[in-house]
């Protein structure tokens, strides 16, 4: 698997599945938990090694589970999770270290390899004192990496100027529909890595047509000339499937190279 360095040396895989839906009746984020944690033992079969939980998504514990029953030594992984923004979990400075130790706890690791936080935090003291817990959190070794998701370029300067471990990674969304194209070249350029959410989302019959016919080019389909758009970029991509041939078909993006001309046309769709 190939990786993209973080600011702080270590290293990211470009790819992993998402899995916001596992473990939920009828494949559905608001489905009701039922365990089925099928998709993600095919996902880490088929080679996923990268894999992005939440607390909001209510499956971290099985998520650990499955990672853990997998049997395949921790290291080989990437385990992502990320804190929301309710007072529940950052209310006080205690709830922000518990909420962490429970994702430890659910995670049934020593460590977290990348710790979020989910959506941007309003209030400017709550931001501060949940970031420099997290800080505190990388010092001790529990967690390898922090860094934010769904922050604008202002939220993002606003912790750089106080943060004394900087940002190493902001999940935006990043599909055709909405590409955040402008976001996305500000990280690039400031050392923060852009990690893409919802990568072959709302993507309209038009676009998929025009994207299957740029895929002709090189034997690919629409989803794997969309992907490897993204991380040519240097864009990491989570894509998330319950199907086991669009998992196999999703990593298969480290054979071929997109042109400049079929970057650009992507890039214009
Ligand atoms: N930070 C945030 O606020 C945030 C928000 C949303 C999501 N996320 C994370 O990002 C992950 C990915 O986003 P997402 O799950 O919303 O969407 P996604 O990965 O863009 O798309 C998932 C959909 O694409 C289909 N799909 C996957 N591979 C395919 C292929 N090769 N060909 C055709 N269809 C394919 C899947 O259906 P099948 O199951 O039938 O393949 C599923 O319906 C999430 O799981 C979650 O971990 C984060």
């Amino acid at each position: 698997m190939q990786t993209t360095l973080l600011a702080n040396g270590s290293k990211i895989p470009l790819l992993g599945t998402g899995t916001n839906t596992y473990g939920k009746e009828g494949n559905q984020y608001r489905g009701k938990l039922n365990g089925d944690f099928s998709a993600l033992k095919s996902a880490i079969q088929e080679g996923y090694r990268l894999i992005d939980t939440a607390i909001s998504y209510q499956n971290e514990s099985g998520v650990g589970k499955t990672i853990f029953e997998s049997g395949i030594p921790r290291e080989e992984f990437y385990i992502t999770t990320k804190i929301p923004s309710d007072d529940a979990y950052i209310g006080s400075r205690k709830a922000v270290e518990q909420t962490v130790l429970k994702s430890l706890e659910n995670l049934k690791t020593d460590y977290i390899d990348l710790y979020l936080i989910h959506q941007p935090i309003d209030d400017e003291e709550k931001l501060k004192y949940t970031w420099e817990v997290l800080e505190s959190f990388v010092d001790n070794g529990k967690i390898k990496s922090i860094g934010v998701s769904n922050f604008t370029i202002e939220m993002l300067e606003a912790v750089h100027n106080f943060a004394r471990i900087k940002p190493a990674v902001n999940q935006i969304q990043s599909n055709p529909h909405t590409w955040n194209h402008e976001m996305i070249d500000y990280m690039l350029k400031n050392d923060i890595v852009p990690e893409a959410w919802g990568p072959l989302s709302k993507v309209t019959p038009e676009q998929r047509a025009k994207l299957a016919k740029i895929a002709e080019n090189y034997g690919k389909n629409w989803g794997q000339v969309l992907l490897r758009y993204q991380i040519q970029r240097g864009v990491v991509v989570i894509p998330k499937s319950h199907n086991k041939d669009h998992q196999i078909s999703n990593l298969e993006l480290f054979d071929f190279e997109l042109t400049k001309e079929d970057q650009f046309m992507i890039e214009s769709l």
